[in-house]
């Protein structure tokens, strides 16, 4: 349980709220790359409650801006994109990539006070086939991340993301909620060998968790430089433990255990686009070679944690990654699965996350919950943001997790002897050589 005033700092993420400032130190994604074509359309982005439009000069320069123009508040996604910044379209208003205004082509030489206009403008930076960008103040701006998936060529990758109906915290929860493998993601059934298998094509060291028919994980977590470090072990074969780690990477990504030994790993990005909704970014890489065909058409199925299949446009920020399943048809829900052979009978792990976690509100009432030794991970991950949030407002603390040589870590899962000390065992396989 959270006070109401923790619940309030964990999830408020505007500006000037202590959680959007801390959030402000840190580089955030803002659209891919291949999104934003020289000298073509705007995309309207909404992060950390800021509506902005995102673009790419005729110059090839990515540039992120306040959506609504400095004159007189009309919305810069119908702006013209021009060599070295962006026109509005109702007065032609020029705006530069740093938010100075270049033109003010209807006010005669006389009244122009283009020097006086400075309108919100985002530095971006592109790295991993993203754009990057920095919207805190650039007094503390740092290097771009560095995580693993970022270093890789394309072809090692695959990424997505859609718009999630909640606030970025419960979301992350999922995330880092190593117990509800068990359940939500399980068949009725665990000795039933066609859904175990259906559950493994989709990756996430889901049947091996669940094939170790413990349900009850415990948890130990470990405090980092970057984060929180978390281990669930389940009781496995051969007086043995199976552990699952996690990472909880500062601010707002997860990386879930791969399968056992499969080199393919994921990870998520939970990012604030306002309090009440998050773009739920989904990363897979293979470290040493391409993805294969196949590989990717299971990650592209719509029963993998990746949600591809998006509904026509929408009008707002984001819309072209609304997903196609909505609440309101229950997310694709299959009743007789559900009564006959799966724990939730919604199709795909991302799609039964979402619905889990946009089923409890836009932001839930941390006041009114009751957390078991399951939910210590939970714990941890709030109270390291929620600390890091406090410590910042009173400057007594720099933000953790900057540092992007801090990022070189992965998730992974192994069987150790019950004796094991598993930070210990775990060390080579959770850390990367720099
Ligand atoms: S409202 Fe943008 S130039 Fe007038
Ligand atoms: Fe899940």
């Amino acid at each position: 349980m959270l006070t109401r005033e923790d619940n309030e700092i964990l999830t408020r993420v505007g500006p000037g709220t202590p959680m959007g400032e801390l959030m402000r130190r840190y580089w955030v994604p803002v659209v891919l790359s291949g999104e934003l074509e020289a000298g073509g359309r705007t995309k309207r982005v909404r992060i950390l409650g800021e509506d902005m439009v995102a673009f790419r000069t005729a110059g090839g320069e990515a540039g992120l801006l306040g959506e609504y123009c400095s004159h007189r508040r009309v919305s810069l996604y119908f702006g013209r994109v021009e060599k070295d910044g962006l026109r509005c379209c109702y007065h032609g208003w020029k705006y530069g990539l740093d938010g100075r205004c270049l033109e003010m082509p209807n006010e005669s030489p006389e009244t122009d006070f283009k020097h006086a206009v400075r309108h919100p403008a985002y530095p971006c930076r592109e790295r991993g086939g993203i754009v990057w960008a920095f919207m805190g103040d650039p007094a503390h701006i740092t290097e771009v991340p560095d995580f693993e998936w970022l270093g890789l060529p394309d072809n090692q990758r695959f990424i997505s993301k859609y718009y999630q109906d909640s606030n970025y915290f419960q979301a992350l929860e999922g995330g880092i909620d190593s117990s509800h493998i068990s359940f939500l993601h399980a068949p009725l059934d665990t000795a039933d060998q066609a859904s175990l298998e259906n559950i493994e094509k989709a990756g996430f060291g889901v049947d091996t968790a669940v094939g170790t028919s413990d349900r009850s994980p415990r948890f130990e977590v470990v405090d980092t430089d970057y984060g929180v470090m978390i281990g669930a072990r389940r009781n496995a074969e051969g007086e043995r433990y199976y552990w699952r780690i996690t990472q909880f990477i500062m601010p707002f990504y997860t990386m879930p255990p791969p399968q056992d030994e499969d080199p393919i790993l994921h990870s998520h990005a939970w990012v604030p686009a306002d309090d009440g909704h998050l773009i739920n970014w989904t990363i897979t890489w293979h470290p040493t070679r391409p993805l294969k065909e196949e590989e990717l058409m299971s990650l592209n199925t719509g029963f993998s944690a990746h949600i591809t299949k998006y509904g026509p446009p929408a009008n707002g920020p984001y819309g072209d990654v609304r997903p196609a399943a909505t609440r309101a048809a229950d997310y694709g829900m299959d009743w007789e699965a559900h009564r006959t052979r799966m724990f939730c009978g919604i199709p795909g792990f991302g799609m039964q996350d979402r619905a889990m976690t946009e089923s409890q509100g836009a932001i839930f009432d941390r006041t009114l919950e009751r957390l078991g030794t399951s939910d210590t991970a939970i714990i941890q991950v709030r109270k390291c943001l929620i600390d890091s949030a406090k410590l910042l407002r009173q400057e007594q603390a720099h933000p953790p997790g900057l540092d992007p040589k801090l990022h070189h870590v992965r998730a992974a899962s192994v069987r150790l002897p019950k004796d094991a000390v598993w930070v210990e065992a775990v060390k080579d396989r959770v850390h990367i050589a720099s």
